[in-house]
């Protein structure tokens, strides 16, 4: 039997800059005393990621939740309007729209890539719809195609939450340059992180002006506040992380497309594991290593924590199933998102997990596996 590890290995690792460049940046901060409120930093890091994710308009903000709120409160919809989602997701996303006066309305997923089923979507349409809020769930991306149809047919707004999708490619097109807008999440969990933050893009200059005003409270300029804001800005702090951190975000792509490849190996000879992969076209973001599990999720993911190794299964419970929307969803309904919840369980992945670490985890589930499928 293989011995715990000596210590905790968890679902992620935060990419840190140097401690060194850290400080000279820091330098920065402490001479011009400005720490907030659009300041230089956050101005470059707005300017870089534009570049990195397709040159679209872009607003910073102080996490991705935040920012799903802008990016829905900027459509100017109805109080109430309905907005079609998917249940297997991260909290958050359905908590924004709830948390800006509209009622979400669950969808299926589809069972490959597990993003909302445009089959699925065009079922729950009614005269009250007004958007689709979609999540390249894992970074895979959405049915994009279909997904603009039905925007297209039925007049729909159509917005992506991509935290899980930075810097994503879908035949060589940035992952940002599909729907009204895409929203991105730059918490320490994620590919490129800014500690706490979170940005929206959009091609709409309209929108972008309504982005900036919620950002700041709705203040237009010291004499005319003239809609309804919050304080949604990013820190200079977190934006000088932010702009260390892009220097160095490919090469924790690069490690961990090594690391996949080495759970891949290890576990795809198994056949109660299914490992969803990225389409030809794509251009991965390597956020999550999900696999499906028959039968043995729960206990391996409670028997790993004995060998010192925390996985995550997410999404588990479903947001359709969260007290605030459970009446939204009966049990027997998005049957597919709820055998994802059942089977889904996320590895350990990120830059600095060494290949034999990595090979050790599989060992780990394979053996799990054998042991309880005899
Ligand atoms: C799919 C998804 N959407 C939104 C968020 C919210 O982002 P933040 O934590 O930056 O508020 C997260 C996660 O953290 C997420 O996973």
């Amino acid at each position: 039997m293989m011995p715990a590890f000596s210590h905790p290995i968890f679902i992620t690792k935060p990419m840190l800059p140097p401690l060194s460049q850290l400080s000279s940046g820091m330098e920065r901060v402490y001479q011009s005393g400005n720490v907030t409120n659009m300041g230089p930093m956050h101005q470059e890091l707005e300017l870089e990621l534009r570049a990195v994710l397709g040159g679209h308009n872009l607003v910073l903000y102080n996490n991705g939740t935040i920012a799903l709120m802008a990016a829905l409160q900027a459509l100017d919809l109805p109080p109430g309007s309905e907005v079609i989602t998917t249940p297997f997701s991260f909290a958050a996303t359905t908590h924004s729209i709830k948390a800006v006066g509209l009622q979400p309305v669950f969808a299926d997923i589809e069972p490959e890539h597990l993003t909302l089923d445009p089959v699925e979507v065009r079922k729950k349409i009614t005269d009250r719809t007004r958007c689709i809020l979609a999540v390249h769930v894992y970074g895979f991306p959405c049915r994009l195609d279909e997904l603009a149809a039905i925007a297209a047919e039925h007049d729909l707004r159509l917005i992506y939450d991509a935290a899980h999708a930075f810097a994503a490619t879908v035949g060589g097109r940035s992952i940002a340059d599909f729907g009204d807008a895409s929203v991105f999440s730059f918490h320490a969990t994620k590919l490129f992180n800014t500690i706490e933050g979170g940005a929206v893009s959009t091609g709409s200059l309209e929108r972008y002006d309504r982005l900036k005003n919620y950002r700041n409270f709705g203040i237009i300029d010291e004499d005319t506040v003239d809609s309804v804001g919050l304080n949604g800005k990013m820190s200079e702090v977190h934006a000088l992380f932010g702009l260390l951190n892009l220097r160095t975000y490919q090469q924790e792509l690069s490690r961990r497309r090594d690391v996949r490849a080495i759970y891949t190996e290890e576990l795809s000879p198994v056949r109660q594991v299914h490992i969803p992969d990225y389409p030809a076209c794509v251009g991965g973001s390597y956020q999550y290593f999900p696999i499906r599990i028959e039968q043995f999720r729960d206990v391996i993911y409670h028997e790993l924590k004995r060998f010192n190794v925390f996985s995550r299964r997410y999404f588990y419970p479903l947001i359709a199933d969260f007290k605030p929307y459970r009446h939204l969803a009966p049990l027997d309904s998005l049957p597919e998102a709820r055998k994802a919840a059942q089977d889904v369980l996320c590895l350990p992945f990120y830059g600095d997990l060494a290949d034999g670490t990595a090979r050790s985890i599989a060992h780990l589930v394979r053996s799990i596996i054998d042991r309880h499928a005899r």
